[in-house]
C-alpha cells in the first residue's frame, strides 16, 4: 500500500490551482485510489471565501473531502514565513509541495522545500 502523499498547495485559492488543474488533479487522483491528501493551504485569500465562487467546484470539494488547515503567509518576512512553513511541516510531514501563485513568490517557496527533502511540482 502506498503511503499517503500529503500536500502543501501555495496558491490554493487562485484561478490554476483551485478551479483549473491542480484541485481537479488532486481530487481525480483520489478518485483512482491514490492516497493523497492536501494538508494545508498557503495563501493570502482565504480558501473557504474563494470556495464560495460560483467557479470554484473543484476547491470547494476539496475543502469538504480535506479540510486543509489554511496558513496566510501575508505580511510575514522570509524568516517568519519559514517558521511557519516549518511548524506546519513538522505536524504534516508534507511529502509534495505545489507551488502555484504568483511566479515572483515561487523561489522562496522552492528553496524552502528542496532544501527540507520536499518535492516540488
Ligand atoms: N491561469 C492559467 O491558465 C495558468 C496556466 C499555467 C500556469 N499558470 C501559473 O499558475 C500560477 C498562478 O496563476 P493563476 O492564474 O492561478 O493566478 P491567480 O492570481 O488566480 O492565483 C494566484 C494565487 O496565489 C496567491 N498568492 C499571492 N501571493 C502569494 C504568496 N506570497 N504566497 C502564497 N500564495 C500567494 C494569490 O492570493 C492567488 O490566490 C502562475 O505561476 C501562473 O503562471 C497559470
Amino acid at each position: 500500500m502506498a503511503r499517503t502523499t500529503t500536500v502543501l498547495l501555495v496558491g490554493g485559492s487562485g484561478h490554476w490551482a483551485g478551479r483549473e488543474n491542480h484541485a481537479p488533479a488532486l481530487l481525480e487522483m483520489r478518485q483512482s485510489g491514490w492516497p493523497v491528501r492536501t494538508a494545508v493551504i498557503c495563501d493570502p485569500r482565504n480558501p473557504e471565501k474563494r470556495a464560495q465562487g460560483e467557479d470554484m467546484a473543484p476547491l470547494r470539494e476539496l475543502l469538504w473531502r480535506d479540510s486543509p488547515k489554511w496558513l496566510n503567509p501575508d505580511g510575514l518576512s522570509r524568516t517568519e514565513l519559514e517558521a511557519v512553513l516549518d511548524r506546519a511541516h513538522s505536524t504534516h510531514r508534507f511529502s509534495l509541495a505545489i507551488i502555484a501563485c504568483n511566479p515572483v513568490h515561487h523561489r522562496d517557496y522552492i528553496l524552502w522545500a528542496v532544501s527540507r527533502g520536499i518535492s516540488v511540482l
